[in-house]
């Protein structure tokens, strides 16, 4: 089974959705780590609840960002991981940390990329008219979310939505998403090769709607 790493910021929803699948068999891969830049976040305690090592490391304890980076990269190698998942992980990590794990380096982000990357996607969704948001499961490449999508999940924006009523309906869609699309990439069954995502021996020629 893929040994599996997580590096969170928060509150830790999408780890906790990772926890309860591998508890109930439906994840091909066993959590070894979780990581956080916020030594004080929930997502640690649920780790922690579910017996799972944990780190956290902050940025003011190093000189700069590629210290702290090289330090993180190092904490998780310790766990010799087979995949590195970002859920709700809230910090940039430098180009080179991110080289070093080529398609192995997994991100959920909250809307329909190549949507808008970055942060506020639910306001910046409903600012726009969007009739429907939704959430990705991507490849980490160095450019802030722009790695290839495996997986979207997507939802109808109702009239009267609000960043907030948005954000929660997706949720529950999300936590589906990130199981589903982690589990293929632990079991073999989509991999990332330089002609693009290979699912069950053929190019993905457009992300999974899951
Ligand atoms: C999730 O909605 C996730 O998609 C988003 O943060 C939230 C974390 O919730 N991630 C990003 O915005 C990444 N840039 P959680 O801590 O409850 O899983």
């Amino acid at each position: 089974a893929a040994r599996i790493a997580v590096l969170v910021s928060g509150r830790g929803s999408n780890l906790q959705a990772l926890i309860d699948a591998q508890a109930n068999g439906r994840l091909p891969g066993r959590i070894v780590v979780v990581g956080s830049n916020k030594p004080d976040c929930a997502a640690l305690d649920r780790a922690t609840a579910a017996g799972i090592d944990t780190f956290a490391l902050r940025q003011r304890d190093f000189a700069d960002r590629e210290a702290m980076d090289a330090a993180l990269d190092a904490e998780l190698r310790r766990h010799s991981p087979g995949l590195v998942v970002l859920a709700g992980f809230m910090r940039i990590l430098s180009p080179t940390m991110v080289a070093g794990w080529p398609g192995r380096m997994l991100n959920i982000h909250p809307s329909l990329l190549p949507k808008y990357p970055g942060l506020d996607t639910h306001a910046r969704a409903l600012a726009a008219g969007d009739s429907e948001h939704g959430a990705s499961v991507h490849y980490v490449i160095p450019e802030l979310d722009a790695g290839p999508v495996i997986a979207q999940v997507r939802i109808p924006v109702l009239a009267g939505d609000t960043p907030d009523a948005l954000a929660q309906r997706l949720l529950l869609r999300e936590h589906a998403l990130m199981v589903a699309a982690i589990a293929l990439v632990a079991a073999g069954d989509v991999q990332l090769t330089p002609a693009g995502i290979q699912f069950s021996g053929a190019t993905l020629a457009a992300p999974l709607r899951l």
